[in-house]
């Protein structure tokens, strides 16, 4: 029969071999905080086109509690308000809310160097287990979790005070921080932004930690890690690749429709000196998006089945189109930002400069801007401006 507390520590036990677990304290965290406690109503498991919801009162407990404990991902949220006790049956939804995979928010947590006494900032709280997490190492009263959707947030604070937490979880836009309880010595976040809000910054402590993931597309987003200085900016680098979902104010519409309408018009068309297949791989994915801030990929076939390539900015109404002919692609480009350019530019630099990995690239941020560099090459450098 399984049981709770061997299915934590068997957990446990997994995510230290895996060399992601390796504080003592936190690891006393993972063994005692019932994460299945964190998923009620239940959970939406993925089966491909469709997901199928579980929940605790509909399961054999055993079969929950592996579940609970399998080390996924667990999506609690569709479309930003189905729950499991809602659905009938399987669904076709994107996940809003979830239960991070327990080995992500543990690294998370272990990346932020944590000391008792330590205040944090979560933003995100999700179903509030890894709020839980860090309130069983600090204490509650140093963990402030702030979440956007309001019965998100009402059955995260129900979880942590059943759960003996009576933590700080705040319903609103974590964009904006938490200035009432401010200053915070680290702040973590557990959906990705297209900028690290300075909000953040302004609310940390100097020589304190602010962690996120940045970037909009699904794919090519990277984890930030900034210290912040005396003199209120911050610097640090993309630790690695890291993958969430978008914070709701700063969620991009993706593309659809009248794809041709959009790219009707080009100024101009020459033949690519890169594929743009590699933005489906992760590193040039997120140098795609420091190239060209604003710009998203669509991928699309013609009537013939013949593979199209899009980047669109939508913001600026510049487009990028790429169409193949044997395996030659060339490029047509409209609209005030020639988006391909751009991102060519980086692609072929970042080439030449021996292809360094995620973990290369440095982010300085300031009230104004976000300035990204890679100290490689020089022309391997964006700044992003505030305007
Ligand atoms: C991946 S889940 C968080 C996982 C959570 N920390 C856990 O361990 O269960 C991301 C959460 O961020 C929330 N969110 C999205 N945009 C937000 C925003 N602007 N401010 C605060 N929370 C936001 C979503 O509603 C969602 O619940």
């Amino acid at each position: 029969m399984t049981d709770p507390t061997s299915e934590r520590r068997r957990m446990a036990t997994a995510l230290m071999k895996a060399g992601v677990l390796k504080s003592p304290w936190l690891r006393a965290a993972v063994e005692s905080v019932s994460r299945e406690r964190f998923l009620h109503p239940g959970v939406f498991l993925d089966e491909g086109r469709t997901w199928r919801p579980v929940t605790a009162a509909n399961t054999d407990p055993g079969e929950w509690l592996k579940i609970a404990y399998n080390g996924d991902t667990l999506t609690t949220q569709l479309d930003g308000h189905l729950t499991a006790d809602r659905s009938g049956g399987p669904v076709v939804g994107v996940p809003t809310s979830s239960s991070t995979a327990p080995a992500t928010v543990v690294g998370m947590i272990e990346t932020l160097d944590l000391a008792r006494g330590h205040r944090v900032l979560e933003i995100g709280t999700g179903t509030g287990y890894s709020a839980a997490l860090m309130c069983h190492c600090l204490g509650e009263d140093d963990v402030t979790t702030v979440e956007v959707d309001a019965q998100v947030a009402a059955r995260a604070d129900a979880a942590l005070e059943a759960a003996g937490f009576s933590t700080w979880t705040v319903t609103g836009d974590g964009l904006l921080g938490h200035p009432y309880r401010a200053p915070y010595d680290r702040v973590i976040a557990t959906c990705a932004v297209r900028r690290i809000p300075y909000a953040w910054i302004r609310q940390t402590r100097a020589g304190g930690v602010v962690l996120g993931t940045v970037g909009s597309w699904p794919w090519g987003t990277g984890l930030a890690r900034l210290t912040v200085g005396d003199d209120g900016t911050a610097e640090g680098s993309i630790i690695g690749r890291s993958s969430f979902m978008q914070a709701r104010a700063q969620a991009v519409a993706p593309v659809a429709g009248d794809l041709s309408a959009r790219t009707a018009y080009a100024d101009g068309e020459r033949r690519t000196q890169v594929s743009p297949l590699v933005l489906e791989e992760w590193m040039p994915a997120f140098l795609a998006q420091l190239a060209a801030p604003g710009a998203q990929f669509v991928r699309a076939t013609d009537g013939d089945g013949a593979p199209l390539r899009y980047l669109f900015d939508p913001e600026r109404e510049s487009f990028a189109e790429f169409l193949v002919d044997d395996e030659n692609w060339t490029v047509r480009q409209g609209g005030p930002v020639a988006l391909w350019d751009d991102v060519e530019r980086s692609l072929v630099a970042w080439r030449a400069a021996g292809t360094p990995e995620i973990d290369s690239v440095r982010l300085r941020v300031t009230p104004a801007s976000h300035l990204y560099w890679i100290d490689q090459a020089s022309s391997l450098r964006w700044e992003h401006r505030i305007t």
